[in-house]
């Protein structure tokens, strides 16, 4: 049996959360966060309906991985007034330089970068403490938020693993899954030392700009047909994009779209949802792009139409929208023709994304393409 672990002393901490083992009294807080249906959703194996003995029973658990050697479970606090935000924990492997990493934030303390700063803090502890040669981290295909903390941190996206885990029901769930190695660690160091990192994905210098090139997290389900399996091809180098601009990169017949809204930096087609005008020649406001054509507008960090074209049409799920006129005028009814029909029928998508990355200083995408 592996030895007892003690946990870090002084506990770690960057003066905005510290983490420590949990504590009898955290029951109630572990129960009353443990009724949110975003945790009760995202942690397939969490008891539903969650009780007060199941919180109990949890602490438990952990105390037990303390003393047993099998993990490092902490209660994230805010650092000043001790207050409980969530939960972070080292699951240790049989390999003692494979471990893995989950977390879970109170819905009252999200979007405050608890979750970047307990996940920080707890890997380099991992890889200093432990001599950990992979740190893996998995979430649930969907769960966006999650895995932004997780490319926050500097994690890797690997893919999607089948059958990864159980729910509460025994069923089998998939996984995406993330790792990060020594080498990723020291990058991710590097680039925050630069002032890269903790506001959004990977980042890099752009030269250019004197800005900070990140990608965007973009939803996972709206990568583009043939993504999954393509290799990353070069796209543009980073010192020639701009915060704030959209370009055209044609590679292979192909023509791309690269945006840099306030999000970062986003690869999709170069085609108009609606009637596939060539959307770098329309404007950027923010994540809006607007199409030159039709006042058609969508959003390039959710993939999602802001502004149905005006020849209506059915949106990505189906649902009919009638012609409009920007004036707010009236629209002078037509005879019913072929046109009039395709117009009706025409269905405005969400975009596509083509899952992106910097290397090098080199924006590079997953292009379904040969690489010439
Ligand atoms: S082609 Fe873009 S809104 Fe019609």
């Amino acid at each position: 049996m592996p030895d007892p672990i003690n946990p870090p002393e002084p506990p770690l901490g960057d003066g905005v959360v510290t983490l420590r083992p949990f504590r009898a009294d955290d029951a109630p807080a572990i129960y009353a966060a443990c009724q949110d249906p975003g945790i009760q959703r995202w942690v397939p194996f969490l008891p539903v309906p969650y009780t007060e003995a199941d919180a109990r029973a949890f602490i438990l658990l952990t105390l037990h991985a303390w003393h047993e050697g099998t993990g490092c479970e902490f209660a994230i606090v805010d650092a000043a007034s001790g207050r409980f935000l969530g939960a972070v924990g080292l699951h240790l492997g049989v390999s003692q330089r494979r471990h893995a990493i989950g977390y879970w934030v109170a819905p009252e303390a999200r979007r405050r970068g608890v979750a970047v700063r307990a996940v920080r803090l707890l890997s380099r502890w991992a890889f200093d403490r432990f001599g950990t040669q992979r740190l893996s981290l998995w979430t649930l295909p969907g769960n966006v938020a999650s895995q932004a903390v997780a490319e926050s941190c500097g994690f890797r996206h690997e893919g999607t693993v089948r059958n990864w885990e159980v729910d509460r029901d025994e069923g089998p769930v998939d996984a995406v899954m993330f790792s990060m190695t020594p080498d990723d660690l020291a990058d991710q160091i590097e680039l925050e030392a630069g002032g890269g990192a903790g506001s959004g994905a990977r980042a890099v210098a752009g030269a250019r700009a004197g800005a900070v090139a990140k990608i965007a997290v973009v939803p996972r389900e709206l990568r583009a047909v043939g993504t999954r399996v393509a290799p990353f091809v070069e796209v543009a180098a980073v010192a020639e994009l701009t915060p704030g601009s959209m370009r055209r990169v044609t590679l292979a017949g192909m023509d791309l779209l690269v945006a840099w809204p306030p999000d970062g930096i986003v690869v999709t087609d170069d085609r108009c949802p609606h009637m596939a005008a060539p959307l770098s020649v329309g404007g950027l406001d923010g994540c809006v792009v607007a199409c030159p054509f039709h006042e058609g507008r969508f959003d390039l960090c959710t993939g999602e139409t802001v502004q149905m074209p005006t020849t209506g049409g059915l949106d990505a799920d189906g649902n009919y929208h009638a012609p409009w006129s920007p004036s707010g005028g009236e629209i002078k009814p037509e005879p019913p023709t072929k046109k009039m029909e395709a117009r009706r029928l025409t269905r405005v998508n969400r975009l596509r994304y083509y899952p992106a990355r910097i290397r090098d200083g080199i924006l590079e995408a997953q292009v379904p393409i040969l690489p010439e």
